[in-house]
């Protein structure tokens, strides 16, 4: 009799959470099913629908999407996920006007698009806004270091360096009742006071070895994504290569009437 694998269940936020300090955490970007779907499989612990989707899918010079842009990529990734935490992004202009717009806008991605949780950036700046995200029963995954939503503001996409004001944002994003913290762009060293100085995990992107957790932009990791590459991204395979020598061979045999073959027809 073959045995039918277990069926995974799916990761809550508390144990998410509770992962700090026993666990790294493993997390990933997704936008469509068939990537959710093989990240999920592969085990990772949260798949991020994040607003790198402006980049890397719609081809945008940066991450301003919209709400509904965000909700359709989300419906498409939680079909994917059997165990992993769908953590929606909150696009630019969809929580900063008020906290309630805020609730508004990830009530939308729960409520309509199934996400198991919403993440949005800014520290103390945000943390009405988390605090009220969280008292209407959604939670929240907070954002600070380097905040691409801020680009103009930041003067560019710079390694952020003042590490009292990046604690003094930690602090504020917990407080407000986050239950994990994305760390992006800053020193080592940074990246290691934050995770100690907090309660709940840190999951960096390019903020060091120390953070609880890791997350990578699924385009950039698969080296699918040739226009820019961070300093912080390792590539684990090299499938815009692949894909480019797929699709010649597909092109030559189409061309010289290898393909299709007899196997390929229907008698
Ligand atoms: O939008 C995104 O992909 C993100 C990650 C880089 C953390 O916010």
């Amino acid at each position: 009799m073959s045995a039918t694998p277990p069926v995974p269940r799916p990761l809550t936020v508390p144990e998410f959470r509770a992962a700090k300090g026993r666990e790294k955490l493993a997390v990933v970007t997704a936008y469509d099913y068939t990537s959710a779907r093989l990240a999920d499989e592969a085990g990772v612990d949260a798949l991020l629908v994040g607003d790198s989707l402006g980049m890397v899918v719609q081809g945008q010079a940066n991450s301003l999407v919209t709400l509904g842009q965000i909700a359709y990529h989300t419906r498409c990734v939680v079909r994917g996920v059997r165990r992993g935490l769908v953590v929606a992004d909150l696009p630019f202009l969809s929580y900063q006007v008020s906290a309630s717009q805020a609730v508004r806008s990830a009530g939308k991605l729960i409520k309509t698009a199934g996400a198991h949780a919403v993440k949005l950036e800014g520290g103390q700046r945000m943390a009405d806004a988390i605090r009220a995200v969280v008292n209407a029963g959604i939670p929240v995954m907070g954002h600070v270091g380097l905040t691409p939503q801020s680009v103009h503001l930041l003067g560019g996409f710079k390694v952020q360096r003042d590490l009292p004001q990046l604690l003094a944002d930690a602090k504020a994003v917990e407080e407000a009742g986050a239950f994990a913290l994305v760390v992006e762009s800053v020193p080592v060293e940074a990246g290691a006071k934050i995770t100690k100085a907090v309660g709940i995990p840190t999951i960096g992107i390019g903020a060091g070895p120390a953070c609880d957790g890791q997350v990578l932009v699924y385009h950039d990791m698969l080296g699918l994504f040739a226009d820019f590459r961070p300093k912080f991204v390792k590539c684990y395979a090299e499938l815009g290569s692949q894909v480019r020598t797929a699709m010649q061979s597909y092109c030559r045999e189409v061309r010289d009437g290898t393909f299709p073959g007899a196997e390929h027809g229907f008698r």
